[in-house]
C-alpha cells in the first residue's frame, strides 16, 4: 500500500506504476488530498480541505471482458453494505455513485488498461468523510454530502477502508462467478435509489425514459421503456432525473 498526504491522482499513480511494470495486482494507493483528482466522464473529483478517503486499486480479476462493468457495482454494493452498518440509509445510483438522500457521498471510477496484452482495471473510490457544506464549491453544495453529516458517531476512515477491502476481496475471489453476480444483483435491488420510479437516462445522444429495477449479469441496467413494454439493456449511460424526485409534490 502506498500512502500520500497529497498527490495529483491515485488513479494516475497506479497507472504509471503499471506501465513501468513496477506494481503487483492488488496494490492500493491512498491519499488525503489530490490536486488533479479524476472523476467519471472526464470530470474532476474535488478535494476537500480535510483529509477524506480517496484510494485506487489495481485489479486483475479473472472475469470475461463483458462483465468488467460489474466490478463498479460490486464495489458500490460492498461500500453500501459497510456504510449501512453505521445506520446510514444508502442509495446506489447506477453505475457508480453512492448517495445519501438526494446528495452524493461517494463515487467510483473504474478504468480499463490493457498492458502487455493483459486487461487490468484501476478502480478508484472517493468517499467524502467530513466537511461543512461551505467547503464545497458553490455548484456542488446542493449535490454533495459527507458521512459526518449523517452518521451518529464519528467514522474512522482507516477502519472503513479495512472493512471495505476485506469484504471486497471476499467477493472478488469467490470461486464461482455466479455467486459474485448474485451478490451484486441482490445488492443492487436493495440499494437502487430509483426503484419503481421513472427515470430519464442519456445513452449516447438519446434520452430514454422508463423504469429500471434490475441489472443483468454484466452489470447493464435493464430499462423497461414507457411507451412499449420493450426491455433495453443499457451498458453505459447517465441518469438525468427521476421524475418523482425532481418534480415538486402536487400540493407544494
Ligand atoms: C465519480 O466521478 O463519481 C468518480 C470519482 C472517483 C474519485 C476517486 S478519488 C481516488 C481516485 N483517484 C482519482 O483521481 N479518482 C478516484
Amino acid at each position: 500500500m502506498y500512502e500520500f498526504s497529497s498527490i495529483d491522482s491515485t488513479q494516475t499513480f497506479i497507472k504509471n506504476k503499471l506501465l513501468e511494470n513496477d506494481i503487483d495486482e492488488g496494490t492500493i494507493a491512498l491519499t488525503d488530498h489530490q490536486s488533479a483528482g479524476k472523476g467519471t466522464q472526464g470530470r474532476t473529483w474535488f478535494s476537500l480541505p480535510k483529509p477524506q478517503l480517496m484510494f485506487s486499486m489495481l485489479l486483475n480479476v479473472p472475469i470475461p471482458p463483458q462483465k468488467l462493468p460489474l466490478l463498479n457495482l460490486v464495489s458500490a454494493v460492498v461500500l453500501a453494505d459497510v456504510l449501512s452498518e453505521f445506520g446510514i440509509v444508502i442509495g446506489i445510483k447506477w453505475p457508480n455513485d453512492i448517495y445519501i438522500g438526494s446528495k452524493k457521498v461517494a463515487g467510483i471510477l473504474s478504468e480499463l488498461v490493457v498492458h502487455d496484452k493483459n486487461p487490468y482495471v484501476i478502480q478508484g473510490l472517493g468517499i467524502n468523510m467530513e466537511a461543512e457544506s461551505s467547503d464545497f464549491p458553490e455548484d456542488l453544495r446542493n449535490k454533495m454530502t459527507t458521512l459526518s453529516q449523517h452518521a451518529k458517531s464519528k467514522i474512522d476512515r482507516f477502519e472503513l477502508l479495512e472493512n471495505f477491502l476485506i469484504r471486497l476481496e471476499m467477493c472478488l475471489f469467490e470461486d464461482h462467478l455466479a455467486n459474485l453476480i448474485r451478490f451484486t444483483q441482490e445488492g443492487f435491488q436493495k440499494y437502487w435509489m430509483y426503484r419503481g420510479q421513472e427515470i430519464e437516462i442519456q445513452v449516447a445522444n438519446q434520452i430514454l425514459r422508463g423504469v429500471a429495477n434490475e441489472i443483468d449479469a454484466n452489470g447493464s441496467l435493464v430499462l423497461c421503456t414507457n411507451f412499449s413494454q420493450d426491455l433495453r439493456k443499457i451498458v453505459s449511460g447517465t441518469i438525468l432525473t427521476a421524475a418523482s424526485i425532481d418534480k415538486p409534490a402536487k400540493n407544494a
